[in-house]
């Protein structure tokens, strides 16, 4: 079912959906994204609160801004933009979001739920990659999955997914030796680095389905993936464009959690 026809049926149910957006400062990417985020409410029919705090906003503040959301029953779930200022710790904020409300799926009770696969939300990035490998129908049973790049946001869920599905995962990074022999084994290759147009042609097996997660500018100015595109679609069989490959399911995702998160809130 659509999110839209969901959000309505929550809706005539008395249940609004309502999703919070936490910004901290001027990162422009995090703007952009959160932008999107509550455009994407919009056209879903979910209420969107954007929280846009300055740069200087204590650890304290933000705390305090986290739990004012995890106890306001009118907003179903939100998330925390990353990365924050350097003065802020990340995890101190993340652990605080209450686990039903973390519709970003970062919370360590939310990890190992996904972990084990008994979980309510998934992290939007690596759940909209599964979910547009399955739409094309590419059967990840007994394939040489390789994910680069370890992130807690992107590579390290992206490999448990994929292992979900009976993948045999191989995640690489920074350390790995050889890399090139590594990602060439791959029939399917998910890159999430931040490194523009690393992984090149030459990296890639003939055939393989290459999912590009990153999202960098280049010398001129001009958006590239982690691939690069030119010569990788030479070899795959699939290709994800940056844009307009991985960043639109993202998203989806993000609103597929936030009608979840009314569902889960709803009988509170
Ligand atoms: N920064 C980059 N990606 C994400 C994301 O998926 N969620 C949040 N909260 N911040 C991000």
């Amino acid at each position: 079912m659509q999110q839209k026809e969901q959000a309505e049926i929550l809706k005539a149910k008395g249940v609004e959906p309502c999703l919070a957006v936490v910004i901290v400062g001027e990162n422009p990417a995090s703007k952009v994204y959160v932008a999107g985020k509550i455009r994407d409410c919009e056209e879903v029919g979910i209420t969107s609160r954007e929280y846009a705090l300055p740069a200087s906003t204590t650890q304290d503040e933000l705390l305090a801004l986290v739990s004012e959301l995890n106890n306001d029953d009118s907003v179903s779930g939100f998330i925390v933009q990353l990365p924050l200022p350097s003065h802020i710790d990340e995890k101190t904020i993340l652990d605080a979001i209450d686990p039903k409300k973390d519709v970003d799926a970062f919370h360590p009770i939310n990890v190992g739920k996904i972990m084990i696969g008994d979980y309510d939300f998934l992290p939007c990035t690596p759940a909209g990659v599964m979910e547009l490998l399955e739409e094309y129908k590419i059967d990840i049973s007994g394939k040489e999955c390789v994910v680069v790049g370890r992130s807690n946001i992107v590579g390290k869920p992206q490999a448990m997914l994929l292992l979900h599905k009976n993948g045999t995962v191989t995640v690489c990074h920074s350390r790995t030796k050889n890399l090139s022999d590594v990602t060439r084994r791959a029939d399917i290759l998910v890159v999430a680095i931040g490194k523009g147009e690393f992984v090149t042609g030459d990296m890639i097996k003939e055939g393989a389905v290459v999912i590009d997660v990153g999202m960098n500018r280049n010398d001129e100015g001009k958006l590239v993936g982690d691939v690069h595109f030119e010569s990788a679609k030479e070899k795959a069989s699939y290709i994800t464009p940056v844009p307009g490959g991985v960043g639109v399911m993202t998203r989806a995702i993000l609103m597929k959690n936030a009608i979840k998160a009314a569902q889960l809130n709803q009988d509170k």
